[in-house]
């Protein structure tokens, strides 16, 4: 059965406070929402273990907003995929535009991040998007083939398998802006048939997300295009209220 893969990427949000809050409504409401939406919360990691213990016995899942490269040892400051893993996390975001210009993190890097996620059979969801002056002077198509080819050079036909991409054009992430639905579906198709020439065998599975400045009013025409399955949501996924309106509105999508 199809879902809709919706992930709530909170970056550096939240408290105590706002953070019980927020996961007692979604509790309330989870029942009506999770039969066609598949739900990942992505607090920052100091809260990752508080969100697990609310959200283990319902039907959302444990998202981490980074990991470090390394497994162990003398890497002040950082978080291991074995820390991830222990305590309860499931997906992994990588190669977020905002690790990408604030951390300096490369496409090699981004990689390597990628199979360290996947050796440990969490789940990468993979970051990809242009800036608006690579939209500008076209370049959208290429800067999306090298994101993808880089992790194809590392980990051949099959990198993709239990794998999520996240289209997250740059230009619409936190502007208020987000790009036109038709562009993003188009978007997506492109970003299918290029992993389709490398692993025809998966593409049916594979989930392609858009994120940038997505709300509960402009939700609806993104998940209606066939190729966007599923959305990656930055500021209202702080908000309870907007965040259930959204998964209200993705869930009825399916179930009509
Ligand atoms: P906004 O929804 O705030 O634009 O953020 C999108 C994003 O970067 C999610 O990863």
């Amino acid at each position: 059965m199809k879902k809709n893969f919706i992930v709530a990427n909170w970056k550096l949000n939240g408290n105590i406070e706002t953070i019980s809050n927020f996961l007692k409504y979604l509790k309330l409401k989870i029942p009506l929402y999770s039969q066609y939406n598949k739900i990942v919360i992505a607090p920052s990691t100091i809260y990752l273990e508080r969100v697990y213990r609310k959200i283990k016995d319902i039907n959302v899942f444990l998202g981490a907003q980074d990991v470090d490269i390394n497994k162990k040892g003398a890497f002040t400051g950082e978080t291991s995929i074995l820390m991830l893993e222990d305590i309860g996390v499931k997906y992994v975001i990588v190669g977020h535009s905002e690790r990408r210009f604030f951390h300096n993190e490369t496409d090699k890097l981004i990689a390597k991040k990628f199979g360290l996620i996947k050796s440990l059979n969490l789940i990468p969801i993979l970051c990809i998007g242009e800036s608006a002056n690579e939209k500008k002077q076209n370049k959208t198509e290429k800067i999306l083939k090298n994101q993808l080819d880089v992790i194809f050079e590392y980990f051949g036909e099959k990198a993709f398998i239990n794998a999520i991409i996240a289209y997250e054009p740059i230009w619409a992430i936190g502007t208020g802006v987000s790009a036109d639905p038709i562009y993003v579906q188009s978007i997506h198709k492109l970003i299918k048939n290029h992993i389709n020439k490398y692993n025809a065998n998966n593409i049916e599975k594979l989930i392609v997300q858009y994120g940038g400045s997505v709300n509960s009013k402009n939700a609806k025409s993104f998940l209606e295009q066939p190729d966007i399955d599923g959305l990656l949501i930055g500021s209202a996924s702080l908000m309870h209220k907007e965040f259930l309106k959204i998964l209200k509105i993705s869930n009825d999508i399916l179930c009509k």
